[in-house]
C-alpha cells in the first residue's frame, strides 16, 4: 500500500478499496481520545495550518479541535480577506502556499475556486489537505460519512444507498468516488438543473458504478439502507462568500421529513446529512431513529485525527 505520510489529500478519485480500510482502522484508534475527551500528544511538535478561502464551521473547526486533540498546534485564516490573496494584491495560491510551508507541517484549504488545493499541492512541500474546493470534491466529508456508516451498521459493501440534493455539489462527487470501491448500488435524486452532469455520469460508468437516477425520494427511499441528504436550497460555491437573501422552498421531491421516514423508510436506514442545512430535513427528524448527522459531527473529528496522523507520519 501507498504510505499516507507525506501524502495529500485532494480527491477521493485516488483512493483504492484497501486504503479506505485503512483510514477507518486508524480512525477507530483514534476513536477513544475524541471519546473520553482527553488530550494526547501523538502531534505534540507539528502545526496545522488552516487556509479557508471560504466560510466553514465543521471542516475548519473539526480539523482543529483533531489537532488539539492529538497534541499539535495550529494557525491560519479563516477569511481571506484578512490576507493578501484577498485585498487589493490577491496574492495567488503559488506565492501563498509557499508562504504558509513554513509556518506549519501540514495545510488544510477551503477554496471557491476547483482545483485551487490541487495547484497548491504542486507547490507546497507539506501534505495539502482538501476541504473542499468549489463544486470539486470534499474527501474528507465524505471519509467521514463511509466511517459513520461503517460504526453505525457495522459494514459498508452490500448497503443500498440514496442521495439526495445537488449533484454539482463536492460532497456527492467524492461519495460517488468512494462508492466506486464499494459493492454500494446508490440512487441520485436530484432537480433536473442540479443532476448528475453528462460527463460525470460517463465517468462514473467508466468506474463501473452501480448507480441510477429518481426524479422523487418516495421512488427509491424504501430500500435505502443509507440516506444522505444535502441542500437543494444552496450558495454559489464557486463564490468565496453569499450573504443571506431571499431563497424558496425545498421542494417535496427532494425532502426527508418525519412523515416519509415512519411510512416509507426501513426501520434500521441511517439518515446523514453533511451539514448545514435548509429546510431539507426538518428539525423534528432530529430525534428519530434515523437520525445520524450528530454522531456524524463526532466523527469528523475522529476522521480528521486519522488522517492528521497519517499524513504527518504518526501513525502508520
Ligand atoms: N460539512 C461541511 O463542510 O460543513 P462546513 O461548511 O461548516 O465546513
Amino acid at each position: 500500500m501507498r504510505s499516507f505520510m507525506g501524502r495529500d489529500i485532494l480527491s477521493l478519485k485516488d483512493f483504492e478499496r484497501h486504503e479506505f480500510f485503512h483510514v477507518f482502522d486508524v480512525a477507530m484508534q483514534m476513536e477513544p481520545i475524541a471519546r473520553s475527551r482527553r488530550n494526547t500528544d501523538l502531534l505534540k511538535d507539528k502545526t496545522l495550518v488552516t487556509a479557508f478561502y471560504q466560510p466553514s464551521t465543521r471542516t475548519r473547526l473539526a480539523h482543529e479541535a483533531a489537532m488539539h486533540r492529538l497534541g499539535g498546534h495550529v494557525t491560519g485564516f479563516a477569511d481571506a480577506k484578512m490576507t493578501r490573496a484577498g485585498d487589493w494584491y490577491q496574492e495567488s495560491i503559488k506565492d501563498t502556499v509557499k508562504m504558509l510551508e513554513f509556518y506549519g507541517d501540514v495545510i488544510v484549504m477551503r477554496h471557491f475556486q476547483q482545483g485551487a488545493p490541487h495547484e497548491a499541492a504542486k507547490w507546497a512541500s507539506v501534505p495539502i489537505i482538501n476541504g473542499g474546493d468549489g463544486w470539486g470534491e470534499h474527501p474528507t466529508q465524505i471519509l467521514t460519512d463511509l466511517y459513520t456508516v461503517l460504526r453505525e451498521k457495522g459494514r459498508i459493501d452490500g448497503l443500498k444507498w440514496l442521495a439526495v440534493g445537488d449533484m454539482r455539489m463536492r460532497t456527492m462527487h467524492s461519495l460517488a468516488y468512494a462508492l466506486t470501491q464499494f459493492d454500494c448500488p446508490i440512487t441520485f435524486v436530484a432537480p433536473p438543473e442540479m443532476s448528475l452532469l453528462p460527463e460525470f455520469k460517463a465517468e462514473l460508468k467508466q468506474y463501473s458504478l452501480n448507480f441510477r437516477e429518481a426524479e422523487h425520494v418516495e421512488q427509491a427511499i424504501a430500500d435505502a439502507d443509507v440516506i444522505l441528504v444535502e441542500p437543494v436550497v444552496q450558495p454559489d460555491y464557486t463564490k468565496a462568500r453569499q450573504e443571506a437573501g431571499e431563497h424558496g422552498e425545498t421542494p417535496a421531491n427532494y425532502k426527508i421529513t418525519r412523515e416519509l421516514l415512519e411510512k416509507k423508510a426501513k426501520p434500521d436506514a441511517i439518515l446523514l446529512h453533511s451539514l448545514p442545512r435548509m429546510d431539507e430535513i426538518p428539525t423534528d427528524v432530529d430525534i428519530t431513529r434515523w437520525s445520524r448527522y450528530w454522531q456524524e459531527a463526532f466523527n469528523g473529528v475522529v476522521m480528521r485525527m486519522a488522517l492528521l496522523a497519517l499524513v504527518l507520519g504518526a501513525m502508520e
